[in-house]
């Protein structure tokens, strides 16, 4: 009855709010943290650094062993590098927002981030530590025996209003079409689309305070913690 070696699965679209609640479960119990949107963001950022034509697949997918991508799985300070160099600014530029979908739709690169997302929670587990990882596919691919599996929704509005305060923009219906855009790829692409499993448990986050989500999600942690 610990949280020792737990992993805790979320998934959602963008906005949902999976980042701020899987930081901060993680702090609250003394867990790792694994945002693998910045994974996709950093390979992304690297093709497009090195010329690589991100809209063909064959180009990206004879590329993705290139680049080596290292995180550091501190929730109160995660790093993301791509060949030593720090790229935590650079994977949130529009560009990169605007081409990760092409990337991640591409097999060759799931493939091989999916095997180094299971090698960080293999490491963290081996440690004893228990881990939050978050993304599209870590409930339905990455983790599908984690004991506790999330989908986080929220309504496009609030997804939207989010996001643009995240980013500093007061345009809120520009923000709203872009996450529809990306959420439209990320469900629909043929390999590893996001979608939720009749066993993760749906959260609708709309209208709660991230203290809130964060405190019904310790609650689901704690439980699962009690009968491993
Ligand atoms: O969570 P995020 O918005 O930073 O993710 C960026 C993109 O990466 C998202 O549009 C889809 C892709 N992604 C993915 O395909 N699979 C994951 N497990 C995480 C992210």
């Amino acid at each position: 009855g610990s949280t020792e070696g737990i992993v805790i699965a979320i998934d959602g679209p963008s906005g949902s709010g999976k980042s701020s609640t899987s930081k901060g479960v993680a702090k609250a119990r003394g867990l790792r943290y694994l945002d693998t949107g910045a994974m996709y963001r950093a390979l992304t950022w690297w093709m497009l650094d090195n010329g690589v034509d991100v809209h063909d697949p064959a180009a990206v997918a004879a590329a993705v062993e290139r680049p080596v991508i290292e995180m550091g799985t501190d929730p109160a300070s995660p790093t993301i590098s791509v060949d030593g160099r720090d790229v935590a600014v650079e994977i949130r530029t529009k560009e990169v927002t605007g081409n990760v979908s092409a990337v991640s739709a591409v097999p060759e690169a799931r493939a091989l981030l999916v095997r180094t997302q299971r090698a960080v929670i293999d490491a963290a587990r081996r440690e004893s530590a228990g881990i939050v990882v978050e993304g599209r596919d870590i409930t339905t691919v990455v983790a599908p025996e984690a004991p506790v599996k999330l989908f986080l929704t929220a309504s496009a509005e609030a997804r939207a209003q989010r996001r643009s305060r995240e980013i500093h923009t007061g345009d809120v219906a520009a923000t709203q079409a872009d996450l529809a855009r990306r959420d439209r790829l990320d469900s629909s692409r043929a390999h590893s689309p996001l979608k939720r499993t009749a066993d993760a448990t749906e959260l609708d986050t709309t209208g709660m305070t991230l203290d809130e989500v964060i405190a019904l999600v310790v609650t689901l942690v704690d439980e699962a913690a009690a009968t491993v």
